[in-house]
């Protein structure tokens, strides 16, 4: 008699194995659709009724899954969504996506990991494989997972169901590594765990890449998202450094970047944005405050890049300042509102925090965002203004936050009296300007 391993994987190679992703997001719909690409009959739930229901129309409401894709999956049956998770009882493979933020205190906030694993428990059975892919700290597929999994089945794992975790590495916006071709770390509560995710995976993802634990595959991750989080904050700190020195500190990265080994680029900004780099590293210090360890590096990063908006605003209210105006009453024009370019997310963005200070400092602030049409969040709820370049016209100080292609640099250079740019967006162009004023 075959073991369910040998089953499972059978299933899985012959495409007859159904497939559930839990958590229908930036995540969860584009790996949906390569396993859906890929041959399996894929189901998403999700909590939300809209995102649902748009999917079922066959719409996309991601910017880097294409609309006639999601249609033509839907169409062919290959592709459903459901909020009703009774699903899972037929599910032979299940990613999860759902979301992990912080909470109010900047500790991890797992309630989604948890009311997912606990639907999940409800429905779970023999010949399973269940993939974690959302962001967390070291330990807690074993920790968290596992027990919620195991205490009311009585299954065993690596014989009866297989859990792994695998780390989402996707790059909203990217064109050239996509969550198909980016190498995909997984790493299973047991070896037969790994095999059996790693099988699945390899049929609709070009590279997997086998650790040999959870918390191998979990660290990676905050490994890589750290790695970011603390070269941005250094080459912040460089650009106050260099602000200080009277030295551009574009000119100076591009220079260094010239060294063809042993320098990578990194450029300063606003503060850190996004669903990731902000975040993840804090799950791994808070992991480390539980063991009394205090993870320096981290916390020094962290310290430079939340400072950041505060730096900005500083730099606005000096460069008004040199035109005899006051920060207060002043129009400022907040160009971009995604924490990056070319993006609609507007998850830790910057902008927020900027907005926020330039408020407090009774500034009069508009924004212009081709991307996101409205922002509702706490007190802010602002509309786009329909015209960046006319709105530059208008106002006393543009701030470049987001280096969307989008704008037409040269024209907005024409147009405005003076300009903070935050990124670098104008180049030559703003470093020639005495109108620009320069991160
Ligand atoms: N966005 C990125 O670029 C990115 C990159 C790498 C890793 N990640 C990680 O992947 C995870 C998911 O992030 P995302 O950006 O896709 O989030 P998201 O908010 O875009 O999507 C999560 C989805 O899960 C749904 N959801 C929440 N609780 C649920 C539950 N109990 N059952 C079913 N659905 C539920 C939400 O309604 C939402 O649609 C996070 O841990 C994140 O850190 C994100």
């Amino acid at each position: 008699m075959s073991s369910a391993r040998e089953t499972l994987i059978e299933r899985l190679q012959q495409r007859q194995a159904n497939v559930v992703v839990v958590g229908m997001g930036y995540v969860g719909l584009p790996l949906a659709t390569l396993f859906a690409e890929a041959g399996f009959n894929v189901i998403g739930v999700d909590l939300n009724a809209h995102k649902v229901e748009a999917l079922c129309r066959g719409e996309s409401y991601i910017m880097d899954v294409p609309g006639e894709q999601v249609a033509r999956l839907v169409a062919s049956g290959k592709l459903k969504a459901t909020t009703d998770f009774t699903v899972l009882k037929q599910a032979d493979a299940v990613s999860i996506c759902v979301p992990t933020p912080l909470r109010k205190t900047g500790d991890p906030d797992l309630s989604f990991i948890l009311d997912a694993t606990r639907e999940l428990a409800e429905h779970i059975h023999a010949g399973l494989v269940i993939v974690l892919e959302s962001t967390t700290y070291p330990g807690t597929t074993r920790e968290i997972l596992l027990p919620t999994l195991t205490e009311q089945s009585g299954l065993t794992v690596g014989e009866d169901f297989f859990l792994a975790f695998s780390p989402e590495r996707v790059d909203p916006g990217r064109e050239d590594w996509t969550t198909y071709n980016t190498p995909k770390v997984i790493g299973g509560i047991t070896a037969a765990c790994t095999e059996v995710a790693a099988s699945w995976y390899q049929l609709a993802l070009k590279t997997i890449v086998s650790v040999s634990s959870t918390e191998s595959a979990e660290m990676t991750k905050l490994l890589e998202n750290t790695f970011r989080m603390i070269n941005i904050g250094l080459v912040n700190e460089m650009a106050i450094m260099c602000d200080r020195l009277g030295i551009d500190v574009w000119e100076v990265i591009d220079a260094a970047a010239t060294k063809p080994f042993g320098f990578m680029r990194f450029t300063p900004g606003p503060g850190l944005g996004g669903h990731c780099i902000p975040i993840d590293p804090l799950y791994l210090s808070w992991k480390l405050r539980t063991l009394n360890y205090t993870a320096r590096f981290i916390d020094l990063a962290s310290e430079i890049n939340t400072g950041m908006p505060r730096y900005v605003v500083n730099k606005i209210q000096d460069a008004l300042n040199d035109q005899t105006k006051p920060i207060k009453g002043s129009h400022v024009l907040v160009l971009g509102a995604a924490y990056k370019p070319d993006v609609d997310d507007l998850r830790e963005s910057p902008a927020l925090d900027v907005i926020g200070l330039l408020r407090q400092k009774g500034a009069e602030v508009s924004y212009h965002d081709p991307y996101i049409p409205r922002i509702q969040q706490d007190d802010l709820d602002l509309h786009s203004v329909p015209d960046a370049i006319r709105a530059a016209q208008e106002a006393d100080c543009v701030v470049i936050i987001t280096n969307h292609r989008a704008y037409d640099y040269p024209k907005l250079l024409e147009s405005a009296r003076l300009i903070v740019d935050t990124r670098n967006a104008l180049g030559q162009m703003g470093r020639k300007s005495t109108r620009v004023v320069r991160l």
